[in-house]
């Protein structure tokens, strides 16, 4: 496994993470069980993987129970560990609250990173309040670093302008091939700033890896409604999934893994891929440790640049 930093001068973390959300339960399909989620994180991590991501709201604080129980496992020191709180939970008692929860489901005495999970659009709670509340958090050692997820710039510098004594360390943002639209402002920002971009999706909830087409879509809650997933879209992905493909066979490598590793080549991105079980889990540390080419980057940013899907 290879090693980044994440943020300027922030901590190492495998080039590669692990997302947990589908720890959370059913939601993510009737395959999803508690001990295979287990056992996926405790194969990244033997493969090296360190960055596990889960949340507070990612069933109900299930993903997080499991989170801890592979933790267990695993052992505490051998997993950089974040979690979010949810934008719902954003007062500062809320805030407090919200991170007692997580570090007693997760079973630890201290975050690695926090994250906000989004901003508190419709309550409006002045993210002066927010980042005061976790600049305490970190203060008492419940948390080391503070992150941020579904930032814009504007949100980033304002959010940093109410930190004190640390810097936001990174910015949890969708990105893959079918989602760049970081591209335009929110990555150079961080770029520009030293703040780690972690990116969410990065297989674009697997619509990347090949297998769902116009007769096999996925059917639980969460994608089901997913304009990824239309069949016209599916069509229109066919020619960048072929590619993604081609690719992947003069590597050794899947679809999966080549859409996993372009999501790597920006400067300042770790991928989070999710994982149901180990074999995916282990799919994922194989999307580290090697190169796309310069024509094979061009070749996939050239078919994603020209995809044209219904997002209504
Ligand atoms: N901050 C946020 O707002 C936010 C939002 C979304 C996600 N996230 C985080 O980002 C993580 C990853 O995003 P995501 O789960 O939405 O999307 P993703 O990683 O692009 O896709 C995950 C799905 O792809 C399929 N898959 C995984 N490995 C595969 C492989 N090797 N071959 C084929 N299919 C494979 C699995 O579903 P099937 O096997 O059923 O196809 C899995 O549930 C989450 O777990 C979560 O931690 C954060």
């Amino acid at each position: 496994m290879d090693y980044v930093t994440l943020g300027r001068g922030g901590p190492r973390v495998s080039a590669v993470g692990l997302g947990m959300w589908q720890a959370g339960g059913k939601n993510w399909g009737k395959d999803v069980r508690d001990a295979d989620c287990r056992k996926a994180m405790a194969r990244a991590v033997e493969l090296g993987i360190n960055l596990v991501d889960t949340a507070e709201v990612y069933g109900d604080g299930h993903s997080e129970e499991v989170v801890g129980a592979a933790i267990r496992d695993v052992g505490r020191d051998n997993v950089f560990l974040a979690t979010k709180v949810s934008g719902d939970h954003l007062r500062a008692d809320d805030v407090g609250k919200a991170c007692r929860g997580s570090l007693r489901r997760l079973g630890v005495r201290e975050l690695d990173l926090y994250q906000v999970h989004w901003l508190a659009l419709w309550d409006q709670v002045p993210l002066r309040e927010t980042m005061k509340a976790l600049e305490r958090l970190e203060r008492e050692g419940k948390i080391r670093h503070i992150g941020v997820s579904n930032f814009a710039a504007h949100d980033l510098e304002e959010a940093r302008s109410h930190l004190s004594r640390t810097d936001i360390l990174s910015n949890q943002v969708q990105y893959s091939l079918v989602h760049r639209e970081i591209e335009a402002v929110t990555l150079p920002y961080c770029q520009r700033e030293g703040i780690g971009v972690l990116a969410w999706s990065p297989m674009g909830r697997g619509v990347l890896t090949g297998k769902y087409h116009a007769s096999r879509r996925p059917k639980d809650s969460i994608r089901s409604d997913d304009s990824l997933f239309k069949p016209g879209n599916l069509r229109a992905l066919r020619p960048l999934v072929s590619a993604l493909r081609r690719t992947g066979e003069a590597h050794g490598r899947t679809p999966a893994q080549v859409a996993v590793a372009w999501t790597r080549h920006r400067a300042g991105v770790v991928p989070i891929p999710g994982a149901k079980r180990p074999a995916q889990a282990e799919e994922h540390a194989g999307a580290a440790g090697w190169s796309l080419t310069g024509v094979e980057k061009r070749l996939l940013d050239r078919l994603s640049g020209s995809l044209r899907l219904d997002t209504f």
